[in-house]
């Protein structure tokens, strides 16, 4: 016999075909409570979608290290032989939660590791650098790839506009004009975690990182017209590649490498290593390979585990820190504030947000507490409650260039530090010819999408600048 159904009180329920009224065409009554608890719930069924990365799918594994890392970093879950429970998203940039996976943008690679020392999360793309330098930036750069504010569309002009006004963005646009711009699907690309983060070994050693996943599937790109084609037959492509999969036994993985560099190196170094709109080129740090990361569930619950998902990149654990890039300092304030406000103060209470290990805080009560301590309620006490400890905390911090006085700058010139020059190298020595010859005609399709003068004409500006043959050829396609 299948169970009764009850309303969410657990009171059985009569019937979800007829509600209850006076007589058989009478008006409804009131006291029909089940009636109105289902609709009333039923209005409030949704949270806020992100503002950003809101169409995103996800899924459960573990990262297996294989390597031993160990003299880089003292954090319990990159130590030999470690296995850690794991939990990605996945995620497109600007569209909505609905909207079209294959849609050009960045993918977002959002991986949360339930570790014996509380949650680390890596909150990052499928490429290893962003459109912008300073946070400041963020909301005039989200808003130029959002929908306009008169007719709600979405529109290549200003999207245009402010990548040539903010020419830092050219390495970042190059990427996504490229192949990567679309993948084939989420297995089938690279995650990284883009910033430069601090890892510390335990005699108190701190090194620079940056962290690579590979993916083991190889790479898959879509073309334009297929991208297209794909919108409108299966906007969720993405997710159902995923999902099924899965399904099947199919376990996507990734070989996690980090790129290393000596704590006192990032002084000198030919390029500013905490600018996000930079590589280190592999030739000055080669990859070390630390291990195995595997997808091997599905959710269960879509809303409860992947939509109120929340990844914060403060979520950092001993023998992990911040870098002083100053995106990632940004965002150090951007998602546990989007979490309260999208989710509500104790979203770190729902099971997927939850640490496997330990919580002993003075966080107390708000909406929707869960998890309710209790005495003692403030700290210090002298009732034995939890306390504080900074050596087994082990916080992992630098205080990197602090000595300077507190002003609004640019970052500080490195030897080789300009907007362009990464950007050509990837075009020039990383493309092949026929993936520059796809990079051109993705950007004068892009352009050809109503991008206007005196937008246009700095279009062409910009690629030059990237590659004089590549701007050319955009130029020559408008007869310029
Ligand atoms: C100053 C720069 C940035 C700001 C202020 C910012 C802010 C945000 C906010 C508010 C969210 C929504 C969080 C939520 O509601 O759960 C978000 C999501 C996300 N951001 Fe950023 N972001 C920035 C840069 C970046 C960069 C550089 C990356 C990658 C390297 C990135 C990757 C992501 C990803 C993957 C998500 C989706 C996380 C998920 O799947 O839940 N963001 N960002």
């Amino acid at each position: 016999m299948t169970k009764p159904t009850t309303n969410n009180v657990g009171i059985p329920v009569a019937s979800d075909n007829d509600s209850l009224t006076i007589g058989a065409n009478g008006p409804i009554l009131l006291q029909d409570h089940y009636l109105i608890e289902k609709n009333a719930h039923f209005n409030r069924e949704r949270v806020p979608e992100r503002v950003v990365h809101a169409k995103g799918g996800g899924a459960f594994g573990f990262l297996e290290v294989t390597e031993d890392v160990s003299q880089f970093t003292k954090a319990a879950l990159f130590q030999p032989g470690a296995r850690t429970e794991s939990l990605i998203r996945f995620s497109s940039v600007a569209g909505e939660n609905g909207s079209p996976d294959t849609w050009r943008d960045p993918r977002g690679f959002a991986v949360k590791f339930y570790t014996s020392q509380g949650n680390y999360d890596l909150v990052g793309n499928n490429t290893p650098v962003f459109f912008i330098r300073d946070p400041i930036k963020f909301p005039d750069f989200i808003h130029s790839q959002k929908r306009r504010a008169d007719n709600h569309l979405r529109d290549h002009n200003i999207q245009w506009d402010f990548w040539t006004l903010r020419p830092e963005s050219a390495h970042q646009v190059t990427w996504l004009m490229g192949d990567r711009g679309i993948p084939s699907n989420w297995r089938e690309m690279d995650g990284f975690g883009s910033h430069t983060y601090l890892w510390e070994n335990a005699g108190g050693e701190k090194f620079w990182v940056k962290y690579h996943f590979k993916t083991d599937q190889g790479i898959g790109y879509l073309p334009q017209d297929e991208a297209d084609r794909i919108a409108g037959a299966d906007s969720d492509f993405y997710i159902r590649d995923l999902w099924t999969a899965i399904e099947q036994g199919n376990h996507p993985s990734w070989t996690l490498y980090v790129q290393v560099m000596p704590y006192a190196e990032a002084a000198d170094y030919r390029f500013n290593p905490f600018d996000l709109t930079k590589v280190w080129p592999h030739a000055d740090y080669p990859l070390i390979k630390v291990g195995r990361y595997v997808l091997d569930r599905n959710p269960s619950n879509y809303f409860a585990e992947i939509e109120q998902a929340a990844f914060a990149p403060t979520n950092l654990v001993p023998g992990i820190g911040p870098s002083p890039d100053k995106m990632l300092q940004g965002r150090l304030f951007a998602y546990p504030d989007a979490h309260r406000y999208r989710i509500g103060a104790n979203f770190a209470q729902l099971p997927v947000n939850a640490p496997k290990s330990e919580v002993n805080t003075y966080s107390r009560d708000g909406a929707m507490a869960y998890r309710n301590p209790g005495n003692p309620v403030y700290a210090p006490n002298s009732f034995g409650g939890p306390h504080a400890d900074a050596a087994y905390a082990g916080e992992t911090a630098s205080a990197y260039g602090v000595e300077d006085e507190v002003i609004r700058s640019a970052y500080k010139l490195h030897a080789e530090d300009d907007d362009f020059g990464q950007a050509g190298t990837l075009v020039r020595k990383v493309m092949d010819d026929e993936q520059r010859e796809r990079l051109a005609q993705n950007i004068i399709g892009h352009a050809k999408g109503g991008v206007s003068e005196p937008v246009l004409e700095r279009v062409f500006e910009y690629w030059r600048n990237v590659d004089k043959t590549l701007g050319d050829k955009v130029a020559e396609a408008f007869g310029k």
